[in-house]
């Protein structure tokens, strides 16, 4: 029997299956709730029916809730309605799940009187990452059933739960060994006459301590956001409060936060991030098979996108240009899993698995086999196109050739090859085997097959795409480069570095942009800045004050000095009154008297400069949607999170203003400065 578009009711015998068909992943939507509403009501009074299964259609039971509708007034029937509804139900509710039960899904599953799932389902509650708390009674449920400090444990940091690990803790009831569905239907079948609503349950009796101390690790670890507090606040009311009060309070925080400015921050990155994923490509071109992945060299970065793709399942092969270094190469990769096998996070079964599909080589010929290539070599291009001749020889045809070049013109190392479209940028961060980001960077030739192709296998390393085109610092780096120079504007004008790095740090970046470049090399920028030398605009302002560090031999953590001092391996940053010499002596030399910069007016320039490079990248097409700016910047460059993205920060302001606003920061940066055209980071059908 048809409820709605989303709810059907089978029958097997005496048991009513309530079946959840909201495809792709059956979200909590509006017709779900009313449709589950009406399907209690239908067989809450049929004397034939002595008991109910509620089982989610296709691939999982409710994933989550609807994310579109929380930005606006919520439609009844809502789910605390739907589970008051089941509860006061008399005939007992299984819950059947499989795939994933989360958010609103899993707080439905609370509302039942029992919790079957099939292995290898996930159950959990990650509100939290959202900006927001469960609002349908999972913060008092979960306590009952996992008691007060595992429950804020678990709702703080929206872990995902496997069903063995839910078994132990009391989370699910039962894994179903064959088939959910019959498994679930002789389960209420057994419950006949009975009831076992969670709410009746008493909370596992605990000590305060236990509990002070998985809240104060769950406020460090969710870097105090107000989220985290309320989650604390109201899983603790279950030690005092009856549940029916606490459950008023739990959706009275919902309600707040659900409106607030970081949820809203948080469901635009979360959109934004799935947005990133599609490309037009994906809708033209199949994606070329993967199996084995040849990385060439394995230093930093190609150790760690060898364990990235060793993770993931491929085969792979590691080649360098000599012994010494692929030896230290491949021992890089090995001591990697081995510390994890040290600390428990892997089996030694699966370390030893993962070393079976590694390869270590010195012989070109080992690339013949390899359907994606991906070369990390040193940031030279003639290097990086001499590599790219040869691999052009020895690679088969149909191979995927790309680059992990951060600045390399990708057409340039395309344009050596007889295969340009098959050449393209595999961009990763440090860690690569840790960085969520990769940024897909296409030449002017690279077909969309590879482009399909390279989003796949970022999908398979569990990374965030972003595709930027070919441009020097594609998208992230180019953005990073205008706040690092605005930065540098504000030293030389008059703020110190641990200023700076202090109001960006309170604005919530993980590193201010000081102590990012003493922990990554500040010999990097400088012999970037070298090679630049002689293209530079000589008329536009130029900060010495990084390349005064360098010549003092200060590059940052590693010679234990940089902008600020090191004194020990690994030890805190100390301000350092030398380094206030040297940039007063860049100040002097210009002839520039320093003032008072607040930490406003440092945030403001910071975040300006970045919107501005957006607008610029926008404009030029090298970014494709003003969104994929924001989750480069968050997943990539340490941006806070919950602020969105640096376009999302700038939409949140009026187009006139931030008009204004650029010509502001255009004014105090001085000669050089490109201003964006603020129009470009306001398109029309922004989903928040
Ligand atoms: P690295 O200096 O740690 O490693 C480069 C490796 O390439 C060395 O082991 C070297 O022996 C090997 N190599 C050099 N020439 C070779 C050749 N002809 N054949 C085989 N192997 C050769 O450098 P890193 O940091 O790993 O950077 C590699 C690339 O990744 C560069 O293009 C860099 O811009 C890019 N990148 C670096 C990031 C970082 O944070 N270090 C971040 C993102 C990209």
């Amino acid at each position: 029997m048809m409820l709605n578009n989303c709810i059907r009711i089978e029958r097997e015998h005496d048991i009513a299956i309530v079946v959840i068909d909201n495809p792709p992943i059956n979200a909590g939507s509006l017709e779900v709730r009313s449709g589950l509403l009406a399907a209690i009501e239908e067989v809450k009074f049929d004397v034939a029916v002595n008991g109910i299964v509620i089982i989610g259609a296709g691939n999982t039971f409710v994933a989550g809730s609807d994310l579109r509708e929380f930005g606006q007034p919520l439609a009844d029937p809502q789910l605390p309605a739907v589970i008051a509804a089941i509860e006061s139900c008399e005939k007992p509710v299984v819950a059947a799940l499989h795939g994933a039960a989360l958010g609103g899904g899993y707080e439905l599953a609370l509302g039942c009187d029992a919790r079957i799932a099939l292995a290898g389902t996930v159950v959990g509650l990650p509100e939290v990452t959202l900006g927001i708390i469960p609002g349908a009674g999972g913060t008092q449920r979960l306590a009952r059933l996992a008691g007060i400090p595992k429950a804020i444990s678990l709702v703080c940091s929206g872990e995902r739960v496997s069903s063995e690990e839910a078994l132990s803790l009391g989370l699910i009831d039962k894994v179903a060994a064959t088939s959910l569905r019959k498994e679930a239907i002789s389960l209420a079948r057994e419950m006949r006459g009975r009831k076992a609503r969670v709410r009746d349950m008493p909370v596992p009796v605990c000590d305060e301590s236990s509990i002070t101390k998985a809240a104060e690790s769950a406020l460090r670890a969710g870097k105090c956001r107000p989220a985290v507090h309320a989650a604390i606040n109201c899983i603790s009311l279950a030690k005092t409060l009856p549940i029916d009060l606490a459950l008023v309070d739990e959706r009275s925080a919902f309600q707040s936060l659900r409106t607030s400015r970081e949820a809203r921050a948080l469901r635009h990155q979360f959109f934004a991030q799935r947005d990133a994923a599609k490309h037009p490509a994906l809708e033209t071109a199949m994606p070329r098979p993967i199996k084995n992945v040849a990385v060439i060299g394995a230093g930093t970065m190609g150790a760690g996108i060898a364990i990235a793709a060793l993770d993931a399942g491929f085969d792979v092969a590691v080649l360098e240009r000599d012994d010494v270094a692929l030896s230290r190469g491949i021992d890089r990769i090995r001591n990697h899993y081995r510390s994890r096998v040290d600390a428990g996070k892997l089996h030694a079964a699966e370390a030893a698995a993962r070393d079976a599909r590694l390869r270590g080589s010195l012989d070109w010929s080992t690339v013949a086999v390899a359907d994606l290539v991906i070369e990390a070599v040193f940031e030279d291009l003639q290097i990086k196109q001499d590599v790219f001749r040869l691999l052009d020889e020895v690679a088969r045809q149909g191979a995927i050739l790309a680059s992990n070049t951060s600045y390399s013109d990708l057409d340039a190392i395309a344009a050596v090859t007889s295969r340009p479209q098959d050449v393209v940028g595999l961009h990763f961060f440090s860690p690569a085997h840790v960085m969520r980001l990769l940024e897909i960077v296409h030449g002017a030739a690279t077909s969309p097959e590879v482009i399909a192709t390279s989003l796949q296998f970022a999908r398979r390393l569990h990374k965030q795409p972003v595709v930027s085109a070919n441009a020097f610092g594609f998208i992230g780096n180019r953005i990073y480069a205008a706040y690092r120079r605005q930065c540098e504007f504000m030293l030389e004008e008059g703020a110190s570095p641990q200023q700076v790095d202090a109001a960006l740090e309170s604005f919530g970046f993980a590193m201010g942009p000081f102590t990012v470049g003493d922990l990554s090399g500040l010999d990097i920028a400088w012999r970037m800045r070298q090679s630049l030398a002689a293209t530079r605009d000589p008329m536009a302002r130029y900060v010495c004050i990084p390349d005064l560090l360098c010549e003092a031999g200060r590059l940052g953590r590693k010679s234990g000095a940089g902008y600020y001092l090191y004194e020990q391996e690994g030890g805190a940053r100390r301000p350092d009154l030398l380094v206030e010499k040297i940039i007063n002596s860049a100040r002097a030399a210009k002839g520039i008297v320093p003032r008072q910069i607040g930490d406003d007016e440092i945030t403001k320039r910071a975040l300006l400069a970045m919107t501005n490079e957006a607008a610029l990248l926008l404009q030029e097409g090298v970014a494709h949607r003003a969104s994929d700016i924001d989750v480069a910047m968050v997943n990539g460059y340490g941006f806070p999170k919950w602020e969105g993205g640096p376009v999302f920060w700038a939409s949140e302001r009026a187009v006139d203003q931030l008009e204004e606003e650029f010509d502001w920061l255009a004014e105090l940066s001085g000669p050089g400065f490109v201003r964006g055209d603020a129009q470009q980071l306001f398109p029309s059908n922004r989903e928040v």
